[in-house]
């Protein structure tokens, strides 16, 4: 990488986050993010209060990560947004606001993809961890995306698997709204899966071809499963909580895990690197240390802050695109379904 001097700013407003993260070179100085916790009493995101939460957040957001990073905004060389995929009303908070200030400092403007974003952040400089070497396969899992990525360059990617309904993090999430958890409600079946019998209760893995994903009959089976327990004892969600959540966790961990071995299988890659809020669960990063074990996989997990949204992944692919001029047009677009 260069050893030039280089300042740029990251924005990203894609879903219920407002986050701003200035990276110098590889390194990140700040990473600023403001959570919505106006959703929780929806227990999901609500587009419109996400989009109005962003216009509140942006401009306190962006001056806390220039102030963290002990940098004016004249010191900047760019500033990178996220274009997309998310939210239309979201993603334009962001991209009007990186518009404005990149024209007003007469700076470069760089469109960054989220999904690239949550990928590249492996390439942050962090002490203690590595880089995955191309070619690797990236797995993103979190509560808007479920995808694996052949990735053979910084941007040189191809979907290789996606859901083709809800999430990996929906499916936490709504088992968990089903049990009588909160939002979003991963992180306490994560936590009482630790104090559970995995294999207490049996969940039907969804039988998708090559390497999709589907969660949403999961949803189902387990809606029906809670349905007829309770009828026969009304108690039985509050009597068996571990061991339902250990249950749920180890059935989604086996879907995951089932279709990085066919990855594998089918590309001859082992390297492998997740991505997104719900590699944070406990299951998964213990999965994955088996496969290093058992079938001589290279994993690698980002520091915790760089996994969920954040704006530390976009201002690193807009400094990987800074390194090669690849800048937007004064017209560009938020665009809701971009594609990698
Ligand atoms: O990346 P993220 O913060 O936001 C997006 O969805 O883009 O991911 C949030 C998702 C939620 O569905 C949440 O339940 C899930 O990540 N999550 C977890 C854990 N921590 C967060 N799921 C399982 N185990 C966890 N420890
Ligand atoms: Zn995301």
């Amino acid at each position: 990488m260069s050893s030039q001097n280089i300042y740029i700013l990251g924005i990203e407003s894609s879903c219920d986050d407002t986050a701003a993260a200035v990276i110098h070179n590889g390194r990140i100085l700040s990473n600023i993010i403001a959570n919505q916790k106006i959703h929780e009493a929806y227990g999901g995101v609500v587009p419109e209060l996400a989009s109005r939460a962003h216009q509140q957040n942006i401009v306190p957001v962006v001056h806390e990560a220039l102030k963290k990073a002990n940098i004016t905004k004249e010191q900047l060389h760019a500033v990178a947004f996220t274009k997309g995929p998310g939210l239309m009303g979201s993603l334009l908070v962001g991209t009007s606001f990186a518009k404005s200030l990149a024209f007003g400092l007469n700076i470069p403007l760089i469109d960054v993809n989220h999904m690239q974003g949550h990928i590249l952040a492996h390439y942050i400089d962090e002490d203690g961890f590595n880089k995955p070497p191309f070619p690797f396969l990236a797995m993103t899992i979190s509560g808007g995306h479920t995808q694996i990525v052949r990735v053979d360059d910084y941007f040189d990617m191809t979907v290789i698997g996606e859901t083709i309904d809800d999430a990996v993090g929906e499916a936490f999430d709504k088992s968990g709204k089903i049990l009588g958890l909160g939002y979003p409600a991963g992180p306490e079946i994560d936590k009482r899966a630790k104090l559970g019998n995995p294999k207490a209760f049996k969940f039907t893995k969804p039988k998708v071809d090559g390497l999709n994903f589907s969660f949403s009959g999961l949803k189902t089976g387990i809606l029906y499963f809670i349905q007829n327990e309770t009828q026969a004892n009304p108690n039985f969600v509050e009597e068996n909580i571990n061991d339902i959540c250990a249950s749920i966790q180890y059935t989604i961990i086996g879907i995951l895990i089932d279709k990085l071995k066919l990855a594998v299988k089918q590309t001859g890659i082992k390297h492998i690197a997740i991505g997104g809020g719900v590699s944070a669960n406990s299951g998964i990063r213990q999965a994955l240390k088996d496969g290093e074990q058992k079938f001589g996989w290279t994993t690698y997990v980002p520091k915790f802050e760089f996994t969920t949204d954040n704006a530390a992944m976009i201002a690193i692919v807009g400094y990987l695109k800074y390194l090669e001029g690849d800048f937007a047009e004064k017209n560009v677009a938020a665009s809701a379904r971009l594609k990698i």
